[in-house]
């Protein structure tokens, strides 16, 4: 599965999220500082009117748009979000604390352009409480995963992940906050590798190229 994207221009993140938005804050100055080459943060989405990231989206002077659900279908409010998304030219979607899951439709329309970040060693503990479970299970070392978004819960194509070890005194605070430092470095390393690939080495030394290029899903 491939996707052409036209890399005369910077590329445009469009980020969704739902509550806090730290990793949409990482994302945002890591684009800043230039950790993530080329790209620029057109949109933050947010699903929830009262979500805290609004503001810290707001004060970074990023757009924002607030889309409620409003007992719609997933699919009717799904589109809604991918016309906001196309009306901008989105080319790459991060989900960030984005608590919904996505409809088939959206999934195809930016088939291998949607990333998520999940609070676990992916494929282990996929879904809501992450870190619950992985304490639940007593395992000793667990981490964070960035990967592309398919129709499976958590499951699809790895990006990069980095570990964290569980400490024997840890709480799911504890261990959620130790996991989240890591988040915030690992996100910004994933999507500036996607967009690299997106975008070709070229465009990663600065140099834009105007042909279009394509991202392959499959890393
Ligand atoms: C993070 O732990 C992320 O891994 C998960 O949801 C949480 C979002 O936190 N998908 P924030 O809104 O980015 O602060």
């Amino acid at each position: 599965m491939s996707t052409v994207v036209n890399t005369a221009r910077p590329a445009r993140l469009g980020i969704l999220i739902s509550g806090r938005g730290s990793n949409m804050v990482a994302l945002a100055e890591a684009v800043h500082e230039g950790r993530i080459p080329n790209a620029e943060i057109s949109v933050v989405v947010s699903d929830q009117a009262n979500a805290a990231g609004l503001a810290k989206a707001k004060e970074r002077g990023l757009e924002t748009l607030v889309i409620e659900r409003r007992r719609r279908k997933r699919e009717e409010h799904d589109r809604e979000i991918a016309e906001a998304l196309r009306a901008r030219n989105i080319d790459l979607v991060c989900l960030a604390g984005y608590m919904r899951i996505l409809s088939r439709a959206f999934i195809d329309t930016y088939r291998s352009r949607i990333l998520n970040i999940h609070p676990s060693l992916l494929p282990s503990f996929p879904g809501l409480d992450a870190q619950k479970q992985t304490l639940e299970h007593g395992v000793k070392w667990t981490g964070c995963t960035v990967h592309f978004v398919d129709e499976t819960l958590d499951g699809g194509p790895i990006i990069l992940q980095r570990v964290v070890p569980i400490h024997h005194d840890d709480t799911v605070e504890s261990l959620a906050a130790r996991i989240l430092e890591e988040e915030h470095k690992l996100y910004p390393k994933a999507v500036a590798l996607v967009l690299e690939s997106i975008l070709g080495s070229s465009a990663a030394a600065g140099q834009m190229s105007s042909n279009s290029r394509n991202l392959d899903s499959s890393r």
